[in-house]
């Protein structure tokens, strides 16, 4: 299932650079990193007038020290609340009800609010959509950046307020003395994620969480933004976990791509596996859908049906009602009674959800966008 449409069809996601002699299979050759973050088996559900639905089924996800992972998925798929599981931050409602969430080794489902307290600011620190409703309005922003300095650093006023400075400049602030002392309202968008990034790697942590960190910013700012999370995430040797809906920074920015569907992970891999060459039928929908590649009559794709309502009861595979291989291979019937497993594809570094994929059924090869139904 090769994204192989024109050059002009590809303009929005530039192809992912791969080796010359044996592009992508080098790159699920790739060593696999020490992993900082290991989640396995969450679950967690949320209150609802129609009773208890799972935001989460099931995830299993690993980050390693130093990669940019990226979560993608429709709205409702799970992003946010797997992020906020990481960081303990889940709506109070939300209750986890099985998995783990390693760091390190350790559960951080495990520790003591204190505990976590600590984690988060020195070891995991966390970037929103909205940064000027992140930021505390009656704070001057030098102090917010600090915080982390002289909380859990135990560093001394002026000490960290110098050094908040110093990540305000770092962070291209113009004048980052004068705008340390300003307020959030008297902010641009973008200044403000800026002021957000710099308080994120004020302490310097292992892993920052981005969900979606420039979509609430000006376009022309947006770029910005993110070269700047990617250089600072880089140059300090970091881990992240970025979600977004735009694939085209997806292929720029990251390591690997793990690939929610309703829940659950339906895909992940290599960025240059996902993007360029997708084995998920929903994989192959999202990026389809996502490039903005034409149809035959000119119309844009876009993904038949919708996600399942929350609180539905899921029996099957997740995407049976919307993909179109499983009646093609006549195994309709087989995918609606029963789940696929998360498998190994062609190497432990790539992972699939699907009977047709994993039974061989489903041949990976150019596929045009005019062929899709
Ligand atoms: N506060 C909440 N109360 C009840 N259900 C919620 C709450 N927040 C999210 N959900 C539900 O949990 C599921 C996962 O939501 P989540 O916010 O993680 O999705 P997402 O992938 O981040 O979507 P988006 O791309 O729109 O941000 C969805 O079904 C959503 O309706
Ligand atoms: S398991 Fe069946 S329905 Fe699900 S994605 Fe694969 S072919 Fe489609
Ligand atoms: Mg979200």
């Amino acid at each position: 299932m090769s994204l192989s449409g024109s050059p002009a069809d590809r303009a929005s996601v530039p192809p992912v650079a791969t080796s010359a002699t044996s592009p992508i299979a080098a790159l699920d050759a790739a060593p696999a990193r020490e992993p900082l973050i290991e989640i396995r088996n969450l679950r967690v559900q949320l209150p609802t007038r129609d009773g208890l639905v799972s935001a989460i089924d099931g995830i299993d996800l690993t980050i390693g020290r130093g990669e940019i992972v990226a979560l993608v998925g429709e709205s409702g798929s799970g992003k946010s609340m797997t992020a906020l599981s990481i960081a303990r931050l889940l709506p109070p409602a939300a209750k986890v009800v099985s998995g783990t969430i390693l760091l390190d080794g350790v559960d951080l489902l495990k520790l003591t609010d204190r505990e976590m307290d600590r984690v988060r600011g020195s070891r995991i620190a966390m970037l929103f959509q909205q940064p000027k409703a992140t930021l505390d309005p009656t704070s001057r922003v030098g102090e917010q950046v600090g915080e982390t300095l002289r909380f859990q650093r135990h560093v001394g006023r002026r000490q960290a307020w110098a050094r908040s400075v110093e990540l305000l400049a770092d962070v291209g602030i113009p004048e980052a003395d004068r705008r340390a002392r300003a307020y959030a309202h008297q902010l641009s968008g973008g200044m403000a994620q800026r002021v957000m990034t710099a308080a994120a790697i004020s302490g310097e942590p292992e892993l920052l969480i981005a969900d979606e960190p420039t979509t609430a910013l000006d376009v022309t700012v947006q770029a910005q933004i993110l070269r700047l999370l990617t250089t600072k995430v880089r140059d300090h040797g970091l881990s992240m976990l970025l979600i977004t809906h735009d694939l085209g920074i997806v292929s720029t920015i990251a390591d690997r791509v793990v690939v929610l569907y309703a829940g659950k992970v339906v895909e992940d891999g290599p960025t240059a596996r996902i993007i360029n060459e997708p084995n998920h039928p929903y994989t192959e929908a999202l990026m389809r859908s996502s490039l903005l590649i034409p149809l035959a009559d000119g119309r844009l794709y876009a993904i038949p049906g919708g996600t399942p309502p929350p609180g539905e009861e899921l029996v099957g595979c997740r995407f049976r009602a919307r993909c179109h291989y499983a009646d093609e291979l006549g195994i309709a019937d087989r995918c609606a009674a029963v789940e696929p497993g998360l498998h190994a594809c062609e190497s432990d570094a790539h992972h699939c959800r699907c009977w047709a994929v994993e039974d061989g059924l489903i041949q990976v090869q150019p596929a045009s966008a005019g062929s899709l139904p």
